[in-house]
């Protein structure tokens, strides 16, 4: 059986639904085309020039401006009780605030208190999310404990309810030990679904912080004092051999640090199926503000595995995700106020781990990625959506444009700018990490399943508009790259005169 889909109400498959967008850029991972976008229903239905339309069908002109696949977002903590305290974007104002970013999907995490049935707490997630989601959702499932139950409920997930990926910690008070690692990554590779990993070094982190405070070191410096960057690379790399033991495919969340990038990209050479998400606070923002002397502003940055004080970091994670030894970029959306931050005021490792995001990431990367020249926009496309459809195997009903595809659809304007505030912005908590920072790359219009979400720049999102979305176990991308290699034929980009010109070398004329 099957979890329940639910179904778009009829009202919202209106006339009004019928669209079609015309003149853009449209970009999918591989290539540029110039082709127009006829949606119905929700879905794509035609792509290409001079097509036939109804009448009634509503036209966007998007001369100018890029047509992206949605942002999907695989990374976010809604309504996340941890530390003492509970995340405050929920479901609708998380989802909300991704449309507003021009993401279309997130992927939050379930996480059952240490001992819990991991079905009950599917199902607390799934009650969360139903009726509040303003774009599409799936689920992962994290590993709090590990025994004969938690196996068997891995299984009744995959087989029932539409999970493919587990996450399992290295780190924190429900980490699991080296052995348990071994057991749930054959596990999660006997059902075809994907192990995602928490890499720190748990152990070392207890004894550090226990240093620190008796030294005295109490204030959020302390955070990264505690779990610097080779804790972070020595758990990338035990991960990567646990699971080449059993032959699991891996997926490293949150890479923050330039040696546990390289601990990924080496465990990937000597053939390692493993992939890599880095994080827009990673891209963007860096360990320096740790020693800002407001506690607000260094506690507002506290996150795990935390920002790295070498400000050199961002940009070599964003030349790790160009060369393809980073695949995916998220959010870990997991925001705390200024009040709730205030529990670790005595005791940094008391602080509530977890930054915004889920709003910003588009435009941020789009920023540090495309504008810089490090990236262009079919990469861009890749490492923000098509990816993570891929691993998560919802490709190509999302991530793509493309007959068929679900019209999760961002109409982008590269030569307009937004400057990101806590005042402004549509995340529940009170303040950004990227505060003042002025981006390239504006959502002009933000299409969610075929309904446009965030219209001429006005937010219009609709609570309980979003799904749930089934992730199926073997995801081909994941299991056998080979066959979807052949399915796909990879090409590096299309001839774009408009692209600036630091792209036109790696650009190919067909
Ligand atoms: O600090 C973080 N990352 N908070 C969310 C929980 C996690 O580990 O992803
Ligand atoms: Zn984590
Ligand atoms: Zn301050
Ligand atoms: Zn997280």
């Amino acid at each position: 059986m099957s979890t329940p889909v639910k179904k778009v109400p009829i009202h919202l498959q209106s006339a009004q639904n019928r669209l079609l967008i015309k003149h853009g850029k449209v970009v999918n991972e591989d290539e540029i085309t110039e082709d127009d976008i006829y949606i119905e229903d929700g879905v794509i239905k035609q792509l290409g020039r001079n097509l036939i339309i109804p009448g009634g069908t509503r036209v966007i002109d998007a001369r100018g401006k890029y047509v992206l696949p949605g942002g999907i977002d695989p990374h976010t903590h809604f309504e996340f009780e941890f530390m003492g305290a509970k995340s405050v974007d929920d479901f609708y104002q998380g989802t909300k605030a991704a449309v507003a970013g021009g993401t279309t999907m997130i992927i939050d995490f379930v996480m059952p208190k240490k001992g819990e049935s991991l079905i009950d707490a599917f199902y607390e997630w799934r009650q969360k999310g139903d009726d509040k989601v303003c774009c599409d959702y799936a689920l992962h499932v994290g590993l709090t404990h590990w025994n004969e139950q938690v196996k068997k409920e891995m299984e009744a997930l995959c087989k029932e309810h539409g999970v493919n990926s587990f996450k399992v910690f290295m780190a924190y008070n429900f980490m699991l030990n080296d052995a348990e690692l071994y057991s749930a990554f054959d596990t999660c590779q006997k059902l075809g679904a994907i192990a995602q990993v928490h890499a720190e070094n748990g152990s070392i982190i207890a004894k550090n912080v226990e240093k620190l405070l008796a030294k005295g070191v109490t204030g959020p410096e302390g955070h990264e004092l505690s779990r610097p960057e080779e804790v972070e690379a020595e758990a990338v790399n035990r991960a990567c051999i646990i699971a080449k033991q059993v032959d699991c495919p891996l997926y490293i969340v949150h890479v923050m640090s330039k040696s546990a990038g390289l601990a990924l990209k080496q465990a990937c050479e000597r053939g390692t199926r493993v992939y890599g998400e880095t994080l827009v606070a990673a891209l963007a923002t860096d360990g320096s503000h740790y020693k800002h002397e407001c506690f607000h502003h260094s506690a507002g940055h506290v996150l795990s595995p935390p920002l790295r004080p070498d400000p050199t970091t961002p940009q070599f994670l964003m030349n790790l995700l160009a060369q393809d030894a980073l695949q995916v970029t998220g959010s870990d959306n997991c925001t705390f106020n200024k009040a709730q931050k205030e529990l670790g005021k005595e005791d940094f490792s008391k602080i509530p781990n977890g930054v915004n995001g889920v709003e910003d990431r588009m435009s941020v990367i789009w920023e540090k990625g495309v504008q810089t020249g490090i990236i262009d926009p079919c990469r861009f496309v890749a490492i923000t959506s098509s990816n993570a459809a891929k691993i998560f195997n919802i490709f190509p009903q999302k991530g793509c444009i493309a007959v068929g595809s679900d019209a999760d659809i961002v109409i982008w304007d590269p030569s307009r700018t937004r400057t990101i505030s806590a005042a402004t912005h549509h995340q529940a908590v009170d303040f950004n990490i990227f505060e003042g920072m002025e981006c390239h790359g504006v959502p002009e219009y933000v299409i969610v399943n075929g309904r446009v979400c965030v219209d001429e720049g006005q937010l219009r999102a609709v609570e309980g508009h979003g799904r749930y979305v089934d992730t199926p176990v073997f995801a081909p991308y994941v299991y056998d790259p080979e066959r979807v290699a052949d399915l796909k034929p990879v090409k590096n980009g299309t001839h774009d005169d408009s692209l600036p010109e630091h792209f036109q070398n790696k650009v190919q004329i067909e």
